[in-house]
C-alpha cells in the first residue's frame, strides 16, 4: 500500500552533517512554494520566511544561540518558569555541552537555514509547523536534508538579533530549519510502537 509520499514520510532523516555545497535558490524557492500549500486556519497562511544563505551570518547565529543558553543556564533559577525542563540535570548537562563546543552544534555548519515566523494567534503557530513539515518533506524529495532546529528560539531572547534577521515587531520565530546536501544519512530514529500509540473508538 505504500506510494512514493508515504515512502518520503518514512525515509525522511533529520540531517546534521551537510557537504560544503550550496543549495541553488530555484531548489531553496521550490522548498518554500511546497510550504506555502500547508493547511492553515481560514486559510489565514500567518507565515513569513527568511532565509539566510550567509555562512559567516549563520555562524554567528550559532555563537547567539549558545550565549543565549549560557545566559539562561546563569541564572536558571529565573528561567525555570518559563522552561520548566531546567529541572531536569540531564538537560542542563546536556546544555552546558552544547553551549560550550567550539563546533557549530546548532545549525551543523548547514548552507541554508530557514526561519518561519509568524504573529502568536490561535492555532498560528500549528499552521507554522505544518509548513515546517512540509519543507522537511520536499527537501528531502529533492535530495536535499534538513533539521528542525528548537534551539534557535532562543534568538528570540536577542531583539537586537531578531531586528536584523528582518523580524517585525510582534512575530514570533514557530520554527527554524537548517538545511543542506546531506554528507551522512543517519539510521533511523526508533519509533514507538503503533499498537501502543492507537486507542481504537469503534
Ligand atoms: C520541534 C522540534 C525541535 C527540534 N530541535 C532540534 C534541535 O534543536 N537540534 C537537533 O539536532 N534536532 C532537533 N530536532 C530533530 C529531532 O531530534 C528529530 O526529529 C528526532 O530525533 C527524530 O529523528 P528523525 O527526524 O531523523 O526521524 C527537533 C525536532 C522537532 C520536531
Amino acid at each position: 500500500m505504500e506510494n512514493e509520499i508515504i515512502k518520503c514520510i518514512k525515509e525522511r532523516r533529520s540531517i546534521r552533517r551537510f557537504k560544503d555545497d550550496d543549495i541553488p535558490e530555484e531548489i531553496i524557492e521550490e522548498i518554500i512554494e511546497a510550504a506555502r500549500y500547508a493547511p492553515s486556519p481560514e486559510n489565514r497562511q500567518p507565515w513569513r520566511f527568511i532565509v539566510v544563505t550567509n555562512r559567516h551570518r549563520i555562524k554567528e547565529l550559532s555563537n547567539e544561540v549558545k550565549k543565549q543558553i549560557k545566559r539562561i543556564l546563569k541564572n536558571k533559577w529565573r528561567w525555570k518558569r518559563k522552561y520548566p525542563e531546567l529541572r531536569e540535570n540531564d538537560l542542563l548537562l546536556f546544555l552546558r555541552a552544547v553551549a560550550s563546543s567550539s563546533k557549530d552544534i546548532i545549525f551543523y555548519n548547514a548552507p541554508a537555514v530557514i526561519f518561519i515566523i509568524t504573529k502568536p494567534f490561535t492555532f498560528n503557530i500549528e499552521a507554522c509547523s505544518c509548513a515546517a513539515q512540509n519543507i522537511m518533506l520536499a527537501a528531502w524529495s529533492l535530495g536535499v536534508g534538513a533539521c528542525w532546529i528548537g534551539f534557535a528560539k532562543f534568538l528570540e531572547l536577542n531583539k537586537d538579533v531578531m531586528e536584523e534577521l528582518g523580524v517585525p515587531y510582534g512575530y514570533t520565530i514557530a520554527a527554524c530549519i537548517a538545511m543542506g546536501y546531506p554528507a551522512r544519512v543517519p539510521k533511523a530514529s526508533p519509533r514507538k510502537p503503533l499498537a501502543g500509540t492507537i486507542k481504537w473508538i469503534d
